[in-house]
């Protein structure tokens, strides 16, 4: 494709278009050959092969001179320096510091951050402890049994993704629970199960000020106001906040606050007292073996070259794909049933980060920018929507993501799980060709009615996908995972010029909404049943 992507030559551009068109053109037995085997490369526990990417050698040589042009190492490290890499909110995006042990001083606008991270993180171990422990009790003297988070995008996703995937670290006699939804049900369900007398949340959110997680904090002050009275509710919240007078006017007790900074993006904040519900629902041991997992990642991405570069890697493959093959759609596929909301976790990393439209400076793109991002625990996918990525019109591409280790333990479910997660990348990639259904024994014995059917059972294969391998889920290899994908996103954003730290584009919906609140408000007074009430607020707004 012409393109006016912000990095590499117009020369190297038209190379790049020819070997897409050269390779999508060629049937799939010819591209994944033998002997791609070396298309891998390994970090922090976690394996990529990309051999069943739409790539050869030629390919890869322009895509090396490509990263190149985008001075990849550069961006790492201007965005880990504490430079203000996200230019439209006048902010770094120092996520990184949140997993460094180093000590060294790290400066954003001039002040050192490292003993504000050093300290915000002694206060989450300490409160922690004490929760655990039984130091920190509620308004009636008695041990906490369940916590509730609650927050919303990267104020929720990330807590939930980790405490997930996490489960087998679970603390025993501490449950850990997840409200974001602003339309009470997960918050009515709880309520109705739980014991408010035991149970302590934590409202989560940056700027405490989103409609959500208000309207839910004040749901929960009620129920539990209604338990322990108004004064003793207040022992049972904890939040983290950039917004102290928010905090205060909540009345969240001053030994419960913890801070994060404008230096943080929202959904690169699991790694800061936002991950509170997570290191009470595995300690802090397990919680800080995830941060250290995270940093090795970090490390790795700034100092191993290319090919070897993990984030590098993927960043590449995922502008090749989107920008020169043609996928706009990216599956991620978890063989692992514990991993089944990192899908929706990176969806906010990804395209609230690389769902832009224009460059850095303003100006419009005329390309694609990130892809549709998308997925579901690999089997159950399997017997859902992998009918279109085998054999629908769109060119999906995947990210496979695969434990070797059964969480059962037991090496059957280890075979079974490989086996099929191999299966389905092996058929994305190479297809099944008409001359080979037709050569098919039972084919050939099924007569004419199976001949008539051979073109159903084709498979065009040439669907471009990833392996991302690793031993176990334990926490040090997701923090690991989840940084690589932190790093990929920047670095694709590197190629398309863009900011991946802000969202503008989640704004006007919000304060649309707000706006709305009083009309529909108004004129749901003048119907006396609920469903009256409800048609005329819409009405009046203009809406039904
Ligand atoms: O709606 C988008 C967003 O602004 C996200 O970027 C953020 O993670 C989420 O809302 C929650 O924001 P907060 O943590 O301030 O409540």
């Amino acid at each position: 494709m012409t393109t006016s992507l912000p990095v590499g030559s117009a020369d190297l551009h038209a190379r790049l278009t020819a070997h897409a068109a050269r390779l999508t053109a060629l049937p799939p037995a010819a591209v994944f050959t033998a002997g791609r085997r070396h298309l891998r490369a390994e970090a922090a526990g976690l394996v990529l092969d990309y051999s069943r990417q739409l790539v050869d050698a030629a390919a890869l040589e322009d895509l090396w001179a490509l990263a190149k042009s985008a001075a990849l190492p550069t961006a790492l490290a201007a965005q880990a320096g504490g430079a203000i890499v996200n230019p439209t909110e006048g902010r770094a995006a120092l996520h990184t510091a949140l997993r460094d042990p180093a000590t060294a001083p790290l400066l954003v606008n001039g002040v050192d951050v490292r003993a504000d991270i050093a300290h915000t993180r002694a206060q989450c171990r300490a409160f922690v402890a004490a929760v655990h422990g039984g130091q920190r009790l509620s308004a009636t003297g008695v041990r906490f049994t369940d916590v509730i988070n609650i927050g919303i995008g990267g104020s929720d996703l990330g807590p939930v993704m980790a405490t997930e995937a996490l489960r087998p670290y679970a603390v025993p006699a501490l449950n850990v629970h997840f409200v974001s939804n602003i339309d009470g049900a997960s918050f009515v369900d709880l309520a109705g199960r739980l014991n408010p007398a035991t149970t302590l949340v934590i409202v989560c959110s940056k700027t405490f000020t989103t409609i959500e997680t208000t309207t839910n904090a004040h749901r929960a002050r009620a129920w539990l106001a209604s338990a322990v009275g108004e004064a003793g509710a207040g022992t049972h919240f904890a939040a983290v906040s950039t917004n102290a007078a928010a905090m205060d006017a909540f009345g969240v007790p001053a030994d419960a606050r913890f801070t994060m900074w404008d230096w943080v993006g929202g959904r690169y904040s699991m790694w800061s007292a936002v991950g509170l519900a997570i290191e009470l629902a595995i300690g802090s041991e397990h919680f800080e073996a995830m941060l250290a997992g995270a940093h090795t990642l970090d490390r790795h991405a700034l100092e191993a070259p290319l090919p070897h570069n993990l984030p590098m890697l993927m960043a590449l493959l995922s502008v090749w794909n989107g920008h020169y093959v043609g996928c706009h759609s990216h599956a991620i596929l978890p063989y692992a049933e514990r991993l089944h909301r990192l899908p929706a976790y990176l969806q906010q990393l990804t395209m609230e980060s690389n769902g832009k439209h224009v460059r850095l400076d303003g100006t419009p793109v005329d390309y694609p920018t990130g892809a549709v991002l998308w997925g579901e625990a690999g089997n159950n996918g399997q017997h859902s929507f992998f009918q279109l990525l085998h054999q629908g019109t769109h060119r999906v591409t995947a990210d496979f993501v695969v434990p070797y280790e059964s969480p059962t333990g037991a090496v059957e479910d280890s075979i079974l799980t490989l086996s099929n997660a191999f299966a389905q990348a092996n058929v994305l990639a190479r297809g099944r060709s008409l001359e080979d259904v037709l050569a098919d024994p039972k084919v050939q014995a099924g007569g004419a009615a199976a001949a008539a059917l051979a073109h159903h059972r084709v498979h065009p294969g040439g669907r471009p996908c990833s392996i991302l391998g690793f031993a176990r889920l334990d926490p040090a290899t997701l923090g690991g995972l989840i940084a690589l994908y932190e790093h990929r996103t920047y670095l694709e954003s590197r190629f398309f010029g863009i900011n991946p730290f802000d969202q503008w584009g989640v704004e006007l919906g919000k304060v649309q909404a707000v706006a709305l609140v009083p009309a529909l408000e108004t004129a749901a007074q003048s119907a006396s049943d609920a469903w009256g009430r409800l048609r005329a607020s819409l009405d009046h707004a203009g809406l039904n």
